[in-house]
């Protein structure tokens, strides 16, 4: 994402394994409008709104909540979420029960949102910001 970005373009990572923070801020000094939060997902918060929010730890409503789209993305931004199995049926199943992670996104009214598959098990999830 930083060799491909435009210049001008500020990317901030949030991690909350310190010494995964502290080496990836090590790995990024000197490099221009890169930072490296060290903490819980939360930060995120902290900036934006985004015009792209790639969420590959906390706050993509798996084992912690959603990260809010209208909070953290601009209109027209987009979210990523990844990491799913690909969906086969409507409405998506997990175990047998509502996939509440799934649907958090592709029914959330802030977002048009839709599942790409990636591989044959994989997918992501991409939401764009309604304006
Ligand atoms: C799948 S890895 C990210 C890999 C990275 N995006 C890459 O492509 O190399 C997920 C990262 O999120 C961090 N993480 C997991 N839960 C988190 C949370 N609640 N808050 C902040 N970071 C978290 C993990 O420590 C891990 O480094």
């Amino acid at each position: 994402m930083i060799a491909a970005r435009r210049p001008g373009v500020l990317i901030t990572s949030v991690e909350r394994d310190e010494q995964r923070a502290t080496e990836a801020a090590k790995l990024f000094a000197g490099v221009l409008d890169v930072e490296i939060l060290y903490g819980d997902w939360t930060r995120i918060y902290e900036r934006g709104p985004y015009d792209l929010l790639v969420v590959d730890g906390g706050g993509n409503g798996k084992k912690t909540s959603p990260a809010d789209p209208q909070r953290v993305l601009r209109a027209a931004g987009r979210i990523v979420i990844d990491d799913f199995t690909p969906m086969t049926q409507w409405p998506p199943l997990i175990g047998g029960q509502p996939d509440t992670a799934r649907l958090a996104w592709l029914e959330h009214p802030a977002l048009l949102s839709t599942e790409v598959q990636l591989a044959e098990d994989l997918a992501t999830i991409i939401g764009t910001r309604r304006p």
